[in-house]
C-alpha cells in the first residue's frame, strides 16, 4: 500500500453517512424509507425514450457532440422561472449537472478555504459538503419546524459573522419538509440585501406542491441581485437526467462559466436536448399531476401511521405540504441513531436525523421518505418502527 499524501481537502471531506445507511437498506426485503427518491413505477420511461428518439433523428449527430449550453432549454427554464414570478431571461440561466453541482459552484464562487458560509444547523448532506467539505468555516443557524429557518439568528449571523455565503432550501426541506412563510422569505431577502450575503436558494423541491398554496422563490422578492436560485430537473422529472440549474445575474456568466468548465466542461447535448423535448412537448404538467397524486396518496397514509403508532409513543412531526420527507422527532431519552441496526433486523429502514446534524445531536430524530414505498408497505414500516422504538 502507497502512503499517498493527500490534499487537506480530501483528507478531510466526510463520507456521507446517509449514502451508507442508505447502502445497508436496499436488500429487497426490506421496508425502506431511507431513500430519497421519486416512485419509480411512475417515472417518465416511455415518454423519454421518445424524446431520446425524436433528438437522435432530428439533430443527429449534433446530439452527441460537445456543445455549448443548449438554448432552447435555457429559453425554457427562463419561462418556467418567470411562471414562478422571476424576472429573468436565458442569459440568466447556468445550466449544471444537478443541483449539487450548482452548490458546488456557488460555493467556489464566493468562498475560499477558511471564508464563512451559514447554513442551517440540520441539512442536506450535500450542502455540508459544499461548505464544510471545502474547509469553510461554518455558522448554523435554527430552523422552526412550522416556519423555517430562524431569521432572528440568521440576521445575528450577517451581522456578527459577515459570512460570503448562505445557503437556505425553502420548500419541502431536506430532510425537515417545512417550507420558509412567507414572513420569513421577505425579511430574508431583505437581510441578504442589507448584509450583502449572497443567499443560495437551493429548490429542487417546489414543483413537487401536492397540497395548499404555492410559495413566491426568494428570487422573486431579490431586487438587488443577491439571491442564487438552484433548480433541477431530478425530483420533478428525474435524478438521471443529472440537470440543474442556476439563475443568477448576466455579469457573472464569465466567473460560472469557468468554474463549471473546471469542473466537468459541459452538460451532455443528448439529455439537454432530450429534456427541452420533453418539456416542451407539454408533458411535464402531466408527469407532475402523476408524481404529486402519488406522493399525496403515500404522504396521507403515512400521516395516518404516523397518528395511530407514533403518536401513543409520545412522537411528533412535520406535516409536508410536498416533496419527499417528513422528520419525525421522537421522545429525548429514545437514540433512532443507535436503535438503526434493531429496525435492519426487522426489515425496516431510515435515515436517523444525526445525519443531518452539522453539530451533531439530535439523537431522537429521523426522516422518512414517503415516496418510493406503496401504501401497505408504508403502514407495516410504521408499525415495526413503533415496536423498535417502544422497546425498553
Ligand atoms: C436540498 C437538495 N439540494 C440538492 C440536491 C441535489 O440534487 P441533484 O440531484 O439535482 O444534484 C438534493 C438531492 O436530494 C437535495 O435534497
Amino acid at each position: 500500500m502507497q502512503d499517498y499524501i493527500l490534499s487537506q481537502t480530501a483528507a478531510t471531506l466526510q463520507r456521507s453517512v446517509m449514502r451508507d445507511l442508505m447502502a445497508l437498506a436496499v436488500s429487497p426485503d426490506i421496508l425502506s424509507l431511507a431513500g430519497g427518491l421519486p416512485a419509480s413505477e411512475v417515472l417518465p420511461g416511455q415518454e423519454f425514450s421518445q424524446s431520446l428518439e425524436r433528438v437522435l433523428s432530428r439533430d443527429g449527430a449534433a446530439a452527441m457532440q460537445y456543445g455549448p449550453p443548449w438554448m432552447p432549454l435555457r429559453e425554457w427554464i427562463a419561462g418556467f422561472m418567470r411562471g414562478k414570478g422571476v424576472a429573468c431571461s436565458a442569459e440568466n440561466i447556468f445550466i449544471t449537472n444537478g443541483a449539487q453541482q450548482a452548490l458546488a459552484i456557488l460555493s467556489r464562487l464566493f468562498c475560499d478555504p477558511g471564508d464563512t458560509a451559514v447554513i442551517e444547523a440540520i441539512t442536506f448532506t450535500g450542502v455540508q459538503q459544499v461548505t464544510l467539505g471545502r474547509r469553510l468555516n461554518v455558522h448554523t443557524v435554527p430552523t422552526d419546524l412550522d416556519s423555517g429557518v430562524d431569521v432572528g439568528a440568521l440576521e445575528h449571523a450577517f451581522r456578527t459573522h459577515r459570512p460570503k455565503l448562505a445557503v437556505l432550501i425553502p420548500n419541502f426541506h431536506n430532510p425537515m419538509g417545512v417550507t420558509i412563510s412567507r414572513e420569513k422569505r421577505e425579511r430574508i431577502v431583505a437581510l441578504a440585501a442589507e448584509y450583502r450575503v449572497p443567499v443560495v436558494e437551493d429548490d429542487p423541491y417546489s414543483p413537487l406542491r401536492f397540497m395548499g398554496e404555492a410559495m413566491p422563490p426568494l428570487k422573486a422578492m431579490d431586487e438587488e441581485g443577491m439571491v442564487f436560485y438552484i433548480g433541477s430537473f431530478s425530483k420533478m422529472l428525474m435524478p438521471a437526467a443529472r440537470l440543474g440549474w442556476i439563475v443568477g445575474p448576466a455579469e457573472l456568466a464569465d466567473r460560472i462559466t469557468v468554474l463549471r468548465e473546471s469542473i466537468d466542461l459541459e452538460s451532455s447535448q443528448l439529455i439537454q436536448r432530450a429534456v427541452h423535448d420533453f418539456v416542451q412537448e407539454g408533458r411535464l404538467e402531466a408527469y407532475l399531476d402523476r408524481l404529486n397524486s402519488t406522493n399525496l396518496r403515500r404522504r396521507q397514509v403515512l400521516m395516518q401511521a404516523l397518528e395511530t403508532h407514533f403518536a401513543p409513543l409520545g412522537a411528533r412531526w412535520t406535516k409536508p405540504e410536498g416533496g419527499l420527507f417528513a422528520w419525525i422527532t421522537l421522545p429525548e431519552h429514545i437514540d433512532a441513531w443507535q436503535r438503526f441496526e434493531t429496525a435492519v433486523q426487522q426489515k425496516v429502514a431510515y435515515i436517523p436525523g444525526a445525519a443531518f446534524a452539522v453539530q451533531g445531536g439530535h439523537r431522537n430524530t429521523l426522516r422518512l421518505n414517503f415516496s418510493n414505498i406503496t401504501e401497505e408497505h408504508i403502514r407495516e414500516a410504521i408499525r415495526r418502527l413503533a415496536q423498535v422504538f417502544s422497546a425498553a
